[in-house]
């Protein structure tokens, strides 16, 4: 038997650096403290370039993190020897990776790309398992079982890719926008399959999605912005997130009349703070300032 329910995941203080063929450093992730609870449901949201898929690969073990730590339950993944890493990937966090053929073998059939996923997997800790053929069903290709990957459409691979990662049965699913290529039908069906996923054996959630209608299903959404957490969304309601060293993400909305290199002034009191331009200074009404 595998151990049932999801596992919480842990940032701190989490920078990467890509460097690129001509040697330039690319600052992908700049200072995320971040902190998913076992069993929760969260979107990751952000404009293109924000460094979501680079957080959802050092998540997943994938990329190690330049500096700072991630914490899987208990167990710091950052420092984790490739061994336990190569474990840990193959077992208890299945990441699908943006771009659902980077997730497939695409020269064999769907039912073997399922097996191939398994293959870390003692069999005995299968053995209450889903089938091959009940995956395929469940994500809609019973009909494409034998069918190659490569003969497949970009929406069929992406459901593929999808029922490849949870034949583990993960404590943690990670997806990188895994409705990117699907139609409304198709994507429904596959969210409803995640959050089945999740109500069923408390599987820790998280995806990236660009899809409102996606994004609305998920209780709780985090915003990249720029490397960083921007907001964080909790049962509808939206919040600026504190990060570290005291930034603070302007909403996108103000940023227009605040551009970068303003100089405010910050009056705080208990529980407000008043951020103003030095113009409206003797504008600020006592009663706002508390
Ligand atoms: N392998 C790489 N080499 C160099 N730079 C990279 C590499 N991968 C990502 N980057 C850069 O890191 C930053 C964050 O990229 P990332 O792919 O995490 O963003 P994203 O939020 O997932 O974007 P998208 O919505 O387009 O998928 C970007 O500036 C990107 O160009
Ligand atoms: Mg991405």
């Amino acid at each position: 038997m595998r151990d049932a329910g999801g596992i919480g995941l842990r940032c701190a203080g989490v920078v990467h650096l890509y460097r690129t063929f001509e040697g330039h450093d690319v600052v992908a992730l700049q200072g995320v403290d971040l902190e998913i609870q076992p069993g929760e449901r969260v979107a990751f949201l952000g404009p293109s370039g924000s460094g979501k898929s680079t957080l959802l690969a050092l998540l997943g073990g994938i990329q190690r993190p330049s500096a700072g730590r991630i914490y899987l339950g208990d167990d710091d993944i950052s420092r984790m020897s490739e061994r336990h890493l190569a474990r840990l990937r193959a077992r208890r966090v299945a990441t699908m990776l943006q771009g659902a053929t980077r997730n497939l073998l695409p020269y064999t059939t769907a039912r073997r790309n399922i097996g191939f996923s398994r293959i870390g997997v003692p069999s005995a800790e299968l053995d209450d398992a889903p089938t091959a053929m009940e995956l395929l069903e469940r994500v809609g290709l019973a009909d494409q079982a034998d069918q190659v990957v490569s003969t497949m459409s970009g929406g069929q691979r992406q459901r593929l890719a999808l029922a490849c990662a949870v034949a583990t049965q993960p404590q943690v699913l990670l997806a990188d926008e895994p409705t990117s290529q699907l139609s409304h039908l198709d994507r429904d069906a596959v969210v409803r399959l995640l959050h089945d996923l999740n109500r069923d054996f408390g599987t820790t959630i998280v995806v990236v999605t660009h899809q409102p209608e996606v994004a609305a299903t998920f209780p709780r959404t985090v915003t990249m912005k720029g490397g960083r957490v921007g907001s964080e969304g909790r049962d509808g309601a939206e919040y600026a997130v504190i990060g570290a060293e005291g930034v603070l993400h302007l909403p996108s909305h103000l940023t227009p009349q605040w551009p970068p290199g303003t100089l405010v002034r910050i009056e705080a009191g208990p529980r407000r703070i008043v951020i103003s331009h030095p113009a409206d200074d003797t504008g600020i009404p006592q009663e706002d300032v508390r």
